[in-house]
């Protein structure tokens, strides 16, 4: 028999929140404010100097540039070609017509695809990946949250790497008694849409507090939604609790965290990385949770791996940092799949031959 929690399979109706007549009335209408960042509108990318993604821009002017000249369709595949390995889907979405390139004709001083080496079109490639947007459903959130419970003490902080528009941050710090939920995201409009809903989310909990019957003081023990039991300064202090830091994830230390959760579906060859800075940076005890993709490397144990369906659409991985603090990188490259690159190429011709029709 399964000692794991009964994972839901779908999200509860929620209707909303008209009343605050208990504590558990802020929390619902607090939970269902962070929902649907999913379908956020994507701006294009700002093309200003100074920009952290011109480098980014250059790459991805000079591909679009080949794939709207069917004269160069050829060369694109060429290109791209050797990298399948770390290619997220048939063609990289922000040079598609709808993708997040702006549509502006490139600055002066971008190079052209021939003048761009292989392994600066591999990073590429990787770094769009990386910044493909999704976020787990409600019940996913909430799935996840009773599965990780047994693993954690009461307080410690959580960090999301990649943190998107907020949700799992905000999720974490109502659902459970973290002191402290912080998330790094790295496209700066993300991180402003995190701290947009943040400010509203806090907003929506002074005014459900205000209302309540009978005023919530620090002592008031407190019912979690997740059955924890904490007291009135979780909700009093929430906005103290959480905060969004826009940075790249390599760049920012993670000492001192006690779960790190990644949502890791795109991050394929990012694992080798992400590993070696965890396993530097974490100390003994610490949990890593991700998504998709496993971490192989000794200053990891796996505690459990719940199998897509289970906690959420897609598999779940939870780790414990093992052993003394580790400097020495010790995984390598061991996370990419090779696709057929003859299948590949002709769903791409496919592909072309649709939008160039
Ligand atoms: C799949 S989304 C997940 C968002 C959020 N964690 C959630 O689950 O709702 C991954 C996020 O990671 C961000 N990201 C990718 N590479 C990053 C990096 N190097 N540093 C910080 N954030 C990054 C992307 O921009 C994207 O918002």
């Amino acid at each position: 028999m399964s000692n794991d929690p009964i994972f839901r399979t779908a999200n509860r109706p929620a209707p909303p929140v008209t009343r605050f007549r208990q504590p558990a009335d802020v929390f619902e209408a607090l939970l269902q404010s962070i929902q649907g960042g999913e379908s956020h509108a994507r701006p294009t990318f700002e093309l200003t100097p100074g920009s952290p993604l011109l480098a980014f821009m250059e790459i991805g002017y000079a591909l679009r540039a080949c794939l709207e000249k069917p004269e160069r369709h050829d060369y694109l595949l060429h290109r791209l070609r050797p990298h399948l390995g770390v290619l997220i889907g048939t063609l990289p979405a922000s040079i598609m017509p709808l993708g997040m390139l702006p549509k502006l004709a490139p600055p002066p001083g971008f190079r052209p695809l021939n003048a761009i080496a292989d392994d600066e079109i591999r990073a590429w490639l990787i770094q769009e990946g990386s910044l493909i947007y999704g976020e787990m459903q409600r019940f996913e959130l909430e799935n996840y949250f009773d599965a990780v419970r047994p693993y954690l003490s009461p307080g410690g902080v959580m960090v999301d790497l990649g943190s998107g528009l907020g949700k799992v941050v905000m999720t974490a710090a109502l659902t459970l008694p973290f002191a402290r939920c912080i998330g790094v995201e790295l496209l700066s409009y993300r991180h402003r849409l995190a701290q947009e809903r943040c400010a509203r989310m806090l907003t929506l909990a002074a005014q459900g507090l205000a209302a309540l019957p009978e005023p919530l003081t620090p002592e008031t023990p407190l019912s979690l939604p997740s059955g924890v039991v904490a007291d009135g300064r979780h909700l009093l202090d929430l906005g103290a609790r959480i905060a969004f830091i826009e940075s790249d994830m390599f760049k920012v230390d993670v000492r001192g965290a006690s779960l790190v959760f990644l949502y890791s579906t795109c991050f394929g060859p990012l694992m080798d990385a992400i590993s070696n800075k965890l396993a530097r940076e974490l100390a003994e005890g610490a949990l890593v949770s991700t998504t998709t993709f496993p971490i192989r490397h000794p200053a990891f144990r796996l505690l459990h791996a719940f199998a897509p369906g289970q906690v959420s659409w897609t598999s779940v991985m939870l780790y414990q940092r093992i052993g003394p603090v580790m400097t020495e990188p010790a995984a390598e490259e061991r996370y990419l799949h090779q696709p057929d690159a003859d299948e590949w190429e002709a769903r791409v011709r496919q592909e072309l031959a649709t939008l160039f029709a």
